[in-house]
């Protein structure tokens, strides 16, 4: 269902539960992107006379308020994207934010504290989530769920609401799911995925569905080298999982038998410390230094990816290509996002995912527009794409209580 099948909401308090979990330096927004996505669903609903109450997280705390967590700064930015005052509770389901909901009016908005500052939101069990459910639930009388970033997770806010009230999917939620639909059910090919970011051991499952769909696979960041050491490279100070080099072996024979074409750095820029002041070169993969790390891709291999993505009809990244934070480093990262909008230009279909890999590509100084899809969802994107079941979509799906 989506908000349209709710019928009229004018004077309806509407739960929506929002991913506004975005990189803060303090109390500053390094990255607005969640916001200005979350913004749409709530704007309309809004304009559409309802009571609105947004609900999200910002960070892991463990089940307390922690002021460095509080969506205060979120509140603020939320009402500037959306040009309107966003009342802000200091708790999610407590004395004031009851208060807030009972005299909010109609067309207003109103922002929960950190969903995460309740135990019960996390917890693992039904039954330890039920009372906070059931508290959240209480506050509305109706659920629009449009938090993507977060329905790969079985919480609270994202799975037992909508057990417990009349719901709707939202429209960014519909837009992601239906983008990433397009990669899963039949793309355009040639279909390339480009991998990156520190660790292998949080990509196995989606590498594993992938040499089932893609036609290449371009890998870059940390995990590189756990793929350079299975090839026999060494691999001097860079990260390494030594415990994951056997089961990237196995990938590397899978992808030979299905055809899939695994494409690997040819050189790295290699670092004696992680540090933007540290001595770096650039080195063929096959002679790093033993006391160096590679902290990006080299320029011969950011050339050869260019050139593996040219041809290519539909296109999935996600990952840096290195400590692109670190300016000596992002040349790889930034290479990489030039092909992209290249290819774009040319009709080819770019989905940038995950919260990381699109603060990358702000930071670097991209718009949002020059690539064909930017996912707000790092952990759900790749966990759709793994062909795993997404318990925020699944609830969905089950129809109303
Ligand atoms: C994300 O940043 O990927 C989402 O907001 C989910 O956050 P989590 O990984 O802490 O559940």
């Amino acid at each position: 269902k989506t908000i349209s099948d709710l019928g009229d909401l004018r004077g309806k308090r509407v739960l929506v539960r929002s991913d506004l979990n975005v990189p803060l330096d303090g109390s500053t927004i390094t990255d607005d992107g969640r916001i200005r996505a979350s913004a749409p669903t709530i704007k309309a609903l809004a304009d559409g006379g309802a009571r609105v109450l947004v609900c999200a997280h910002l960070g892991r705390p463990k089940g307390a308020p922690e002021a460095r967590y509080s969506l205060a700064p979120v509140a603020k930015r939320l009402g500037e994207v959306l040009g309107t005052d966003v009342v802000f509770a200091e708790d999610t389901v407590g004395d004031d934010a009851r208060a807030k909901a009972a005299v909010l009016e109609d067309g207003q908005v109103l922002l929960l504290e950190n969903l995460r500052f309740n135990a019960g939101e996390t917890a693992r069990t039904d039954e330890e989530r039920a009372d906070f459910a059931r508290e959240l639930a209480s506050l509305a009388d109706v659920f629009v769920s449009d938090g993507f970033g977060v329905v790969h997770r079985e919480q609270a806010s994202v799975y037992d609401v909508a057990r417990l009230l009349p719901h709707a999917t939202g429209d960014l939620v519909s837009t992601e799911v239906d983008v990433l639909r397009r990669l899963t059910k039949d793309p355009e090919r040639p279909y390339a995925v480009v991998l990156g970011g520190a660790k292998v051991s949080d990509k196995l499952g989606v590498i594993g569905n992938l040499l089932g769909t893609a036609d290449r696979l371009l890998i870059g960041g940390g995990m590189v080298f756990t793929f350079l050491a299975a090839q026999g490279h060494e691999v001097g100070k860079s990260l390494l999982e030594a415990d994951q080099i056997d089961t990237v072996k196995a990938y590397l024979a899978r992808a030979e038998k299905e055809g899939v074409e695994i494409v690997l750095p040819v050189d790295v820029v290699a670092a004696d410390a992680f540090s933007a002041a540290a001595a770096h070169e650039v080195v063929a993969v096959d002679a790093i230094p033993a006391d160096r790390m590679g902290l990006d891709i080299g320029p011969e291999s950011s050339r050869l990816f260019a050139e593996k993505l040219a041809d290519c009809r539909t296109v999935f990244w996600n990952g840096p290509m290195g400590a692109f934070e670190m300016a000596p480093y992002a040349a790889g990262t930034k290479a990489l996002a030039e092909a992209l909008v290249d290819i774009t230009g040319r009709g080819a279909l770019t989905v940038v995912g995950g919260g990381d890999s699109a603060a990358a590509v702000r930071q670097l100084g991209f718009a949002d527009d020059d690539f064909g899809h930017i996912s707000t969802g790092g952990g759900a994107s790749l966990e759709y794409l793994e062909g795993k079941e997404l318990p925020g979509l699944t609830v969905l799906e089950e129809g109303d209580a």
